[in-house]
């Protein structure tokens, strides 16, 4: 396999720039902890590594050192569209450089090799009840093919540690390779009365989840090609990217670790909140019946913070200006479909809600972030059931996790264990201090 070539190049000068970092300087400090750090979600504490993927503060995302416009611009498509092959995209999560068309084209041929779904990860998602969740039916399907890890078997046959990352990157192929069909079946199963569309196997990844959701509009594609490239990897230290590392630093493989992550993804205040962004706009949507005046948007505004509510889509832990995952989908909307009622309602809250927050003075960020945008682009594409739309996010934040597990095996990561305090030893501290 090519990634598998690509990686073990790789490996001998990374373990020895680790190796040699640790050995070294393992003593610099890096920085300080305090205790509003500790009851605070740990923001801004360092203590998690990636080489995948960064987030500034002020600039955003950059995945492997490349900006989204960058990515969007130099990495490989098909023809005649505007967002690049998912597998080039994984390229380049995985080895670090943007890959040539036919390196691209590599990826996505191996996850067409490895695209069938069993059938018994069907026949557990239809044994759910109808009115479970469709990030739960997601994560059990994922929990499911635990059952398939090569990782496992290998491991208790007794694999060396410097091979653990192999069986890794085989267990992820397999898994990725096999998500659109799952999400697709899970929204046909759910919401158009279990009438599936086959996978067309000309389609690259990207394009056959479309095919299969059953979106006739072919720019959807596009749209979703863009929205598997954006949701891939956010560092280290967000929910689900923590989740999977922690959970996969015991050496659980990566269906167990995944799944946690989607469990994690689910919550509202990380991926559910793409819904809840969407519920939020719909809401005012309705109250005044059609595209409200300005004034009433920021009204509408103030009820929801009066209320105690978050504006979902605004603010973020680490970002302190707008997501530029936000500006990529904000220009596809711009580029095809400006006239859309939702659309320009998403635009009119971008216009408007920064100032409301600022005013209200308590969020760190009075900025878009991913999710305040992507719920209208589905919209108008008529993927209009928003419970689904974590599933989506869960299928691209896969690419991100996994890529990010299989090179902590690389690099021979040990198990997580950060240590705790008690209230009592920390009143102790600043007595003390
Ligand atoms: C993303 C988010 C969870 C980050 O949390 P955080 O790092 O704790 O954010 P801050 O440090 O800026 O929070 C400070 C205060 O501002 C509030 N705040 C932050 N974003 C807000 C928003 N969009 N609307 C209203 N209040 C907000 C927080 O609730 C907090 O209030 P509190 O002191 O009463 O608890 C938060 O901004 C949020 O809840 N946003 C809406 C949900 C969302 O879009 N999530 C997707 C994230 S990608």
């Amino acid at each position: 396999m090519l990634l598998k070539e690509k990686i073990q190049a790789q490996l001998p000068e990374w373990r020895e720039r680790v190796r040699k970092l640790v050995k070294e300087h393992g003593d610099i400090k890096v920085g300080e902890v305090n205790i509003s750090q500790i009851y605070g979600g740990m923001r801004d504490v360092r203590g998690l590594v990636t080489d995948i993927s960064y987030v500034d503060p002020n600039e955003g995302i950059r995945f492997r050192g490349y900006t989204i416009p960058e990515l969007l611009e130099k990495l490989p498509k098909p023809e005649g569209s505007e967002s690049p092959y998912v597998g080039g995209l994984y390229y380049l999560l995985l080895v670090g450089s943007i890959p040539t068309l036919e390196e691209a084209l590599a990826v996505e041929e191996e996850w067409k090799a490895r695209s069938e779904v069993p059938q018994y990860v069907f026949d557990v998602i239809r044994a759910l009840p109808e009115d479970v969740h469709p990030v739960t039916m997601f994560s059990t399907a994922v929990l499911v093919m635990q059952r398939e890890s090569v990782f496992a078997s290998r491991y208790h046959e007794g694999m060396k540690k410097d091979e653990y990352w192999d069986p890794m990157l085989e267990d992820s192929m397999t898994l990725i390779a096999r998500l659109p069909e799952i999400a697709a079946f899970i929204y046909r199963l759910k919401y158009k009365g279990g009438e599936l569309i086959p996978s067309n196997p000309e389609l690259d990844w990207g394009s056959n989840f479309a095919h299969m959701m059953g979106v006739p509009d072919l720019m959807y594609r596009d749209l979703s090609r863009l929205y598997f490239l954006l949701h891939s990897d956010h560092e280290s230290g967000n929910v689900s990217a923590h989740a999977t590392h922690l959970v996969a630093s015991s050496l659980s493989d990566i269906y167990y670790s995944a799944s946690a992550g989607m469990n994690g993804l689910a919550g509202p205040l990380h991926g559910l909140a793409n819904q809840e962004c969407l519920g939020w706009l719909l809401g005012v949507y309705d109250q005044y019946h059609g595209v409200p005046s300005k004034d009433e948007l920021k009204s509408y505004a103030w009820d929801t913070l009066k209320s105690g509510q978050v504006i979902p889509g605004y603010g973020h832990a680490v970002l302190r200006k707008t997501d530029p995952r936000f500006t990529a989908q904000y220009e596809f909307g711009l580029k095809h479909f400006p006239e859309d009622d939702i659309f320009k309602l998403a635009t009119m809250v971008y216009d408007v809600v920064p100032g409301v927050l600022t005013e209200q003075g308590k969020a760190k960020s009075p900025w878009p972030n991913v999710d305040a945008i992507s719920g209208a682009l589905q919209y108008h594409y008529g993927v209009t059931e928003f419970d689904f739309y974590t599933v989506m996010f869960g299928v691209s934040r896969i690419l991100g996790v996994s890529a990010n597990v299989i090179w902590d095996r690389a690099l021979g990561q040990p198990i997580e264990r950060a240590k705790s305090l008690t209230t009592a030893m920390l009143e102790e501290i600043a007595a003390k201090a």
